[in-house]
């Protein structure tokens, strides 16, 4: 059933304090709760107090210890109702056994790799115990945690330790209490045998904060970059926002199962362990990067999203948003700026923008769901965090803080809303920001359009900009955005054109302002025909259709002065291209050319940075090719399309390239920092090209790069350019690959990846014959996502091949996958969200494969929900 969020309300009766009693052994656990419960003044005499439970064993219920009669209350599958409690303040007191053992879910308590350890966002904690589980319930927590001393010597809760002993009979315990009231879903523990890395900050105001970051023994030495990591958060938080982290202990675990990348739980945050762990022989600069960023993320949720949380799920964005913006802003700081918001274009374009035009459109904020789990989407975290940087860029840095200052002011130990949120903005720079919360409520990708035209003898300049957004499911008719688009005119020698006056519209310097669904824009004083450079650092997330020629984007490719403008202008020229090839009008040999001496300049340009270079070297994805395409999509020729413009705008490159390639070779020891990165991206990028315009030697040139390696960057980026041409080389490398690092999960989980990512058609063969192997862990969602994951979403041409056979293989793996882990088998079948746009040959056969699915049988509600919106008219 779908849940509303105009049925919000408060329930009759808070839970102010919980005391837990978790009595874990080898086989179950035994959980005591203590809730103290108090009815709200208008709560009726007679109003039940429903509890949410779910695969909870009750033992027994008693209130102010005296024992419940059995007609006094009522447990079922959603939880526990006590019928007619006091209408006073209470203690309720319930005993349930658990089976983490057998929780394949992951999601309440469960077992990863021995170790006890917890998810509760958004519902697990009624996996735990009979609660009150919803965001705006906020509470103080102590626990106490008895366990086996060989089994868990290291017994972790929120907050501070307060407590610890023997407990006779091989048992210790620990006692921990966590002095801010917050909602169920922050809570954690952990009990396990573990090793740990210690460190400590000292935050601006004196407070020494004791760090420490727990993992399986003998990982200890791959947690040192996390801890850097932190420590960098913390400074950055109390320097940008003025945040403080408020307690004495922040404990990091590692885990190796787990749904999703991290957790905020208050002062023990919980990690997936491909975020955690890092050292050069096996991760990745991608990889180091991404532990930097999510360590960030969940370090900053302690602000947004503890201190102030959600009133109920609908607001997920206001602290996902919010805390996404954070981590992006830290990263900027942190490393560079114009190649942040690069990537995170790239991110935006390839995940939200596809769910945005699909059947699984939705707003930022939702206004109804089945399963919210399925909306930790990309809209709400990646779209969430454009909407906190328009308001930025609406208000300015200063407006901004002033802003997110009130923020903390006033709503500091509240769950609140996203409508609290604007208020406060609006308050502090005291604008009007009711047209501006749309972009929250309203789904779909703006398509922005914008035409020019210079009269030379008045010497006008005007500029004709209109927006109109799709329908979307369940959203018919769309209303205009307030879109904040950052611009500049670019004279004929390349630098930057002013104006004497400017009329028609919301202008401020840099920045157009457009509130209605069309405006002109008249600029006076313009001696020549100037080139506009629209949207700079892609200031709002919409679609832009331009009337430039391409040779104005290869202008603004070499003179804008904004850096993702010139990328942007690159990504345009060859989009077009390689739309107009794939839809039936052959490329321009001119423009080709000029394609081609742009990526030249850019190769050769020394004010530019490496990791700038890495990313303007490149033509776009063939996700995106497709979506600007729009209909009636054949992946394969895009495939084909995307390859033969990569051998015709970088092949007359080669000796370029090459001597390139060998410039940036390096024999420094690996170091994670920006400008190392930037550097190995670049040069990996190249042999990328050289590999993919089949520059003679390059396939060797790979392998021998792969094989003389000494850092994983080098070597995986070898493996998987190799892997996804199918080299000569690449079985043997993939080979040599999985021997060489057996021992360690999350370098399989790269072998997975190359191995689902490759071009051939034998690739889904070879898939099904890894899954099928009987020792392949099918319960670890890192190794699921890992194959299936980056097959569904980054081998267009594979999974969508005209005789359904990937449809068909992903959806029985779905249905299996469901019967253990709803939230992953959910996921992956978000991956067939593009379906609609294919050519009808795949169409039908992509429906016809998610029917039966719909047809087979008992799905969980995750994946009934994802399916049903997915086949829905
Ligand atoms: N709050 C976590 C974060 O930092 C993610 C929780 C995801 N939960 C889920 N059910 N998908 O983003
Ligand atoms: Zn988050």
């Amino acid at each position: 059933h779908t849940i509303y969020l105009k049925d919000y309300a408060p329930s009759p009766y808070k839970i102010t304090a919980v005391d837990l009693d978790f009595r874990i052994l080898a086989d179950h656990t035994r959980v005591r709760a203590q809730l103290t419960v108090e009815p709200r003044a208008e709560t009726a005499p007679g109003t039940p107090l429903v509890l949410d439970g779910d695969e909870l064993k009750l033992g027994s219920v008693a209130i102010d210890g005296a024992p419940l009669a059995l007609a006094a209350y009522v447990a079922d599958d959603n939880g526990l109702t006590i019928v007619e409690p006091p209408l006073r303040r209470f203690v309720l007191e319930t005993e349930v056994t658990l089976k983490p053992e057998g929780n394949l879910k992951l999601m309440g308590l469960y077992r990863s790799s021995g170790t006890w350890c917890t998810q509760c966002e958004p519902e697990g904690f009624r996996r735990i115990t009979y609660y009150l589980d919803r965001p705006d319930n906020l509470a103080t927590f102590k626990v106490t945690m008895t366990a086996p001393h060989d089994l868990a010597p290291v017994l972790l809760a929120n907050g501070n330790l307060v407590g610890q002993g023997d407990a006779g009979e091989g048992m210790h315990f620990a006692v921990w209490e966590d002095p801010y009231p917050k909602p169920a879903y922050l809570f954690a523990l952990v009990a396990g045998d573990l090793g740990s890395i210690t460190n400590s900050f000292t935050t601006a105001s004196g407070r020494k904060v004791d760090l420490a970051i727990y993992c399986e023994h003998g990982k200890e030495d791959q947690c040192h970059w996390a801890m850097d990591s932190l420590k960098r958060s913390m400074a950055w938080d109390e320097k940008r926002f003025g945040r403080e982290y408020d307690l004495d202990i922040f404990n990091i675990v590692a885990v190796s199962d787990f749904n999703f990348g991290a957790m905020e739980n208050k002062g023990l945050n919980i990690f997936n362990d491909k975020l955690v762990f890092a050292q050069p022989a096996t991760a990745t600069d991608a990889d180091y990067e991404n532990i930097e960023r999510v360590i960030a993320h969940e370090y900053f949720h302690n602000w947004t999203g503890n201190r102030i949380t959600c009133r109920d799920w609908f607001q997920l964005c206001l602290k996902e948003g919010l805390t996404v913006y954070r981590d992006q802003e830290f990263t900027s700081d942190e490393r560079s700026r114009a190649v942040k918001r690069i990537s995170d274009v790239v991110t935006l374009r390839s995940a939200q923008f596809p769910e945005d035009g699909g059947p699984l459109a939705h707003p930022a904020r939702p206004d109804q769901y089945r399963e919210i789990n399925n909306f930790y989407t990309p809209t709400v975290y990646e779209k969430g965090a454009e909407i906190v940087r328009m308001l930025a860029t609406l208000l300015g840095e200063a407006g901004f803080r002033r802003g997110m200052d009130l923020y903390f002011e006033r709503h500091d130990g509240e769950a609140t809303t996203i409508e609290a949120f604007l208020a406060v903005f609006a308050e502090a720079n005291d604008v009007d920001l009711e047209q501006f919360k749309t972009w929250y409520l309203q789904a779909g990708t703006p398509r922005l359009s914008v035409t020019d035209s210079y009269d030379a003898a008045s010497q006008t300049y005007t500029l004709k900009l209109s927006q109109e957004t799709l329908p979307t499911p369940g959203q018919p008719v769309k209303q205009a955005l307030v879109l904040p688009i950052k611009f500049g005119l670019i004279g004929p020698n390349g630098s930057p054109m002013g104006w004497s006056e400017v009329s028609g519209g919301e202008v401020r310097d840099d920045l157009i302002v457009l509130r209605d669904a069309s405006a002109e824009i008249t600029f006076k004083g313009i001696a020549n025909k100037p080139v506009p450079s629209l949207l700079r650092e892609f200031s709002a997330p919409v679609n832009l259709d331009t009337n430039l020629t391409q040779s104005d984007r290869l202008f603004l490719a070499q003179h804008d002065s904004d850096p993702y403008g010139r990328w942007q202008a690159l990504q345009d020229v060859a989009t077009e291209l390689a739309v107009g090839a794939a839809t039936g009008t052959p490329w321009p040999d001119a423009t080709v050319e000029g394609l081609s001496r742009a990526m030249a300049d850019t190769l050769a340009n020394k004010n530019l940075d490496d990791a700038f270079k890495a990313l303007a070297l490149n033509l776009p994805g063939e996700a995106l090719i497709g979506r600007a395409i729009g209909k009636n999509v054949d992946p394969a020729r895009i495939h084909a399309v995307r390859d033969a413009l990569t051998k015709a705008v970088f092949g007359p490159l080669g000796r370029d390239l090459l001597v390139a390639y060998t410039n940036l070779s390096s024999t420094l020891p690996y170091a994670p920092d920006a400008a190392s990165a930037g550097r190995r991206a670049l040069r990996n990028r190249i042999l990328a090209l050289l590999v993919g315009s089949e520059a003679a030697g390059a396939s060797a040139l790979a392998a021998k790069q792969y094989a003389e390696a000494s850092n994983m960057t080098d070597r995986y980026a070898a493996l998987s350019i190799s892997g996804s041409a199918w080299t000569v080389e690449a079985p043997t490398m993939l080979a040599d690959f999985r021997t060489r690092f057996t021992a360690n999960p999350l370098v399989f989980d790269k072998w997975l990846m190359v191995s689902a990512l490759a071009q051939d058609e034998g690739v889904l063969d070879r898939i099904k014959a890894i899954l099928a192997a009987p020792d392949f862990p099918k319960s670890n969602p890192n190794r699921l996502r890992a194959l299936l994951g980056s097959f569904v979403m980054s081998n267009p041409a594979q999974f969508t091949r005209p005789d359904g056979a990937a449809f068909r293989f992903v959806t029985d793996f779905v249905a299996d996958v469901d019967t253990r882990n709803p939230q992953v088998a959910a996921r992956v079948l978000t991956g067939f969200r593009i379906w609609q746009m294919l050519e009808p040959k795949r169409r039908e056969a992509a429906r016809v494969a998610l029917s039966a699915l719909q047809e087979g049988g008992k799905l969980s509600r995750n994946t009934a929900d994802v399916l049903a919106r997915m086949l829905a008219e």
